[in-house]
């Protein structure tokens, strides 16, 4: 799997290939060619800065892989030439280029129009688990609640760039907002460095609240743990999906990381 860093090249790796385990019905406007062809699960990982999502991946990705799924791993922005060009325009802090929230609500949303096209959809098509770093809630949480931009017409900006596609799990990965902006010293975005705790703050509450009013979707994975105990954590949320896709209910035995 390829690294999930800001610095190291592309975002996106499938971790091993065994096509065919999820048996669910095709859903959304991107109706496969053969209709009651495998699709696959979408889950996203969410949380505040530093809350440890690029350390969950490839072990949770790991562990699927190892019980047989089809794993692809990608990341928001990111992940198309398109979004790896964007990424570095919204994250980047030079040139200091000041831009209100909903110019950086659109700039994501293109990112993401052609990531759930490129990559997710065809991805889920074929039947694979795709195992996306940050996505449309990430949005909702620093463009809605922390940049104040107008929460219904942001939605519909989400419904329009992901065509409706909503992941089937999503972990969120909660912490301190202190604890999380201290692990990333050393790694500045321009959400680092332009936004005050306040702002982060606002992005966390938002995304306990989207947990809580979505129990079904979410589960909240206290990130403060170990990494053993926050992957096993993880793991136990996917299982909620396993029904859909045998290897993911293989995947729930004991994990060695
Ligand atoms: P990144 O270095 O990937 O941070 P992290 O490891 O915390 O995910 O930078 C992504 C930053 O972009 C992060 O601060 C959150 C922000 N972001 C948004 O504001 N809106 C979005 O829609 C997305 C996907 C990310």
């Amino acid at each position: 799997m390829e690294s999930q860093d800001r610095d190291r090249g592309p975002a996106m790796g499938r971790v091993a290939s065994q096509p065919g385990q999820g048996r669910r019905p095709a859903r959304s406007r991107y109706t496969p060619a053969v209709a009651d062809t495998a699709r696959g699960i979408f889950i996203t990982i969410e949380g505040p800065d530093g809350s440890g999502k690029s350390s969950l991946m490839p072990r949770l990705a790991a562990a699927l892989a190892a019980a047989g799924c089809e794993v692809v791993t990608t990341r928001e922005p990111g992940s198309t030439p398109f979004g790896e060009l964007m990424r570095r325009l919204v994250l980047d802090t030079d040139p200091p280029v000041d831009r209100g929230g909903r110019a950086d609500a659109l700039l994501f949303a293109a990112s993401r129009a052609q990531h759930v096209d490129e990559v997710i959809e065809p991805a889920l098509a074929r039947g694979a688990v795709v195992l996306c770093d940050r996505y449309a809630d990430s949005s909702l949480a620093y463009q809605g609640a922390g940049s104040g931009v107008d929460m219904p017409q942001l939605r519909e900006v989400q419904r329009f760039a992901t065509g409706g596609l909503v992941p089937d799990v999503t972990i969120l990965l909660d912490l301190p907002v202190d604890v999380g902006l201290g692990r990333k010293a050393d790694e500045i975005t321009r959400f680092e460095a332009f936004q005050d705790t306040a702002y982060h703050e606002r992005v966390r509450a938002a995304f306990l609240g989207f947990a809580a009013a979505e129990p079904a979707r979410y589960a909240v994975v206290d990130a403060t743990g170990r990494p053993d105990a926050v992957l096993e954590r993880a793991v136990a949320a996917v299982r909620r999906v396993a029904d859909r896709m045998p290897c993911l209910a293989a995947a729930m035995e004991p994990t060695s990381g």
